[in-house]
C-alpha cells in the first residue's frame, strides 16, 4: 500500500486546429502539398478524426446542503463540468487496471454507498489487499485520505489503487497511454486541463468527481434541519444514547459528518496486524489507530473496521458494549457500558436514520451511457 508522489510531467498543450495557429497551417499545407501528390487532399485537423477541445471552465456548481461547510477545494483543480465528467467515466472504467478487469467502482458501488459489502475487495486476479473499502460519501471534506492518513490530498490519493499490486496493478503513465488512444478521452482531457491525458489529469480528475459525492439528505439531516418528525421516536431515543455521556459514540463520530476526523484506537485488538496511523507517524501512541470513519450511510456499509472483522452492526455494539481489547494505545473513552434491548433497537434504528436513498441513487454520480 506504499504511494509516493508521482514524477512531475513536461506536458504541454497541444495546439489545436480551430486556434488556426501557425503549426496547424503549415500542417495544412504540407498535407494539401503531400495529398495533392498522392492524388488526395486531406485536411489535417478535420473536425472527426481531431475534435476540437478547447480549454472549457463551465464551473460544475456544488450542491453543499445548508447546514454543511463549503469544502475546500484546492486552486489547482476547481471543479468544472468537463473535469467532473471525465472524472466520471474514469471512475467507472476498468481501462485503468492492467488487465482491464477492474474500475474503481468494482470495490466502491454507488448502491453501497461507494463502499462494498466483502470484507477485503478482491482487486485484478482476485489479489487481496488488507484493508476494507471505505464510503467515499463526503470525501470532499477529507483533508488527510485513507484510514490512517497517509495521502495528504484526495488529488493525489487515485495513484494508490492504481499502482497497488492487489487492486489495479497499473501505472499512472500506462493508462495514460490508452486513454490518448481514445478521441473522447483525449477532447475531454484537453477541454478539462488543456493537456493530453497523464497521471496529472486522471488523478485530479477522479478527485473532481469524488468531490460531487455529497451525502447530507439522510431522515437525520431533515431532523437536524427543523423537520422534528424525520425521526421516529425510538430513531430520537437512539440519537439521544449515541450522544450521551454514557456511550460517547457522538465524541469521535460528531459534527455534520459524523467523524472529528481524527485518529483513534477503538480497542478492537489487543495487537494489531494493520498498525493504522502508526505506519505514517511511528508513535506508539498511533499503533491501531484508524481515521474515525464517517458514519453516514453505515447501514449500507457492512461489514465494518478497517478489516471488515465485524459484519453487522450488533457486532459493532457487541464490541463497544465490551469496551474492547486492552490496548495501551486505546482510547479512554472506549470503557463498555451495557444495553438493554429497547436501547439497542433504538441505537440501530438511529443509525440506520443515517442512510441518504437520493445519494444511492443519484443519477449524476452513476455511469455515464
Ligand atoms: C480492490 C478494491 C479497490 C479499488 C479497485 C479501488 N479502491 Fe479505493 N479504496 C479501497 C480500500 C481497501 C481503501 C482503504 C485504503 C486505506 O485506507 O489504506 C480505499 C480507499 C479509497 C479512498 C480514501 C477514502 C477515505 O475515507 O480515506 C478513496 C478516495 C478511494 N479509495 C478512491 C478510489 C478510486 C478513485 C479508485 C479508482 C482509481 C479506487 N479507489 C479503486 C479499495 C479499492
Ligand atoms: C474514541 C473514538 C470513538 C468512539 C467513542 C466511538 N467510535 Fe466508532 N469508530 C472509531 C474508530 C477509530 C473507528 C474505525 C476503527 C477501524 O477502522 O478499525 C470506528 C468505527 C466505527 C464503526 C464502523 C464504521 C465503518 O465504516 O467501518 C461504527 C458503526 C462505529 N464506529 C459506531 C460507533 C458507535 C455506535 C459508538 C458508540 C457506542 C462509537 N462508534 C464510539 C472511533 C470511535
Amino acid at each position: 500500500m506504499g504511494w509516493r508522489p508521482y514524477a512531475k510531467e513536461g506536458l504541454h498543450p497541444v495546439p489545436t486546429c480551430p486556434a488556426m495557429n501557425r503549426i496547424c497551417w503549415w500542417n495544412i499545407i504540407a498535407t494539401a502539398l503531400w495529398g495533392s501528390l498522392l492524388g488526395l487532399v486531406l485536411p489535417a485537423c478535420s473536425p472527426e478524426e481531431e475534435p476540437a477541445s478547447p480549454l472549457d471552465l463551465t464551473p460544475y456548481e456544488l450542491e453543499v446542503p445548508a447546514h454543511f461547510p463549503y469544502p475546500d477545494i484546492p486552486e489547482d483543480n476547481v471543479l468544472t463540468e468537463a473535469r467532473v465528467e471525465l472524472g466520471r467515466r474514469l471512475f467507472y472504467d476498468p481501462i485503468l487496471s492492467r488487465d482491464r478487469s477492474i474500475s474503481c467502482a468494482s470495490c466502491h458501488k454507488q448502491h453501497l454507498a461507494f463502499a462494498d459489502d466483502q470484507p477485503i475487495s478482491p482487486g485484478i486476479a482476485g489479489r487481496l489487499g488488507f484493508r476494507n473499502s471505505p464510503t467515499l460519501a463526503n470525501v470532499a471534506w477529507l483533508n488527510e485520505v485513507n484510514k490512517d492518513g497517509g495521502v495528504i490530498r484526495l488529488d493525489l490519493q487515485a495513484t494508490v489503487p492504481l499502482e497497488d499490486h492487489a487492486e489495479m496493478d497499473f501505472q499512472g503513465i500506462l493508462a495514460a497511454e490508452r486513454l490518448k488512444e481514445i478521441p473522447l478521452y483525449r477532447a475531454l482531457s484537453l477541454r478539462a486541463y488543456e493537456r493530453e491525458p497523464s497521471t496529472y489529469v486522471i488523478v485530479r480528475a477522479l478527485a473532481a468527481f469524488q468531490r460531487t459525492l455529497i451525502s447530507g439528505a439522510a431522515a437525520y439531516d431533515a431532523y437536524l434541519q427543523g423537520d422534528e418528525q424525520a425521526l421516529d421516536p425510538s430513531q430520537q431515543r437512539g440519537m439521544e444514547l449515541f450522544f450521551s455521556d454514557r456511550l460517547q459514540c457522538g465524541s469521535c463520530h460528531g459534527g455534520f459528518n459524523l467523524t472529528d476526523n481524527s485518529y483513534r484506537n477503538n480497542g478492537l485488538y489487543e495487537q494489531y496486524e494493520d498498525h493504522g496511523r502508526f505506519r505514517i507517524t511511528g508513535d506508539p501512541m498511533e499503533m491501531g489507530a484508524f481515521r474515525v470513519p464517517t458514519l453516514r450511510n453505515v447501514a449500507l456499509t457492512a461489514p465494518y473496521m478497517h478489516d471488515g472483522s465485524l459484519p453487522d452492526l450488533d457486532a459493532v455494539l457487541d464490541h463497544y458494549a465490551s469496551g474492547g481489547s486492552n490496548h495501551p494505545a486505546k482510547d479512554t473513552r472506549i470503557q463498555g457500558f451495557s444495553l438493554n434491548a429497547q436501547e439497542r433497537e433504538d441505537l440501530i434504528l438511529f443509525l440506520q436514520s443515517l442512510s441518504d436513498p437520493a445519494f444511492l441513487s443519484n443519477p449524476d454520480f452513476g455511469p455515464l451511457d
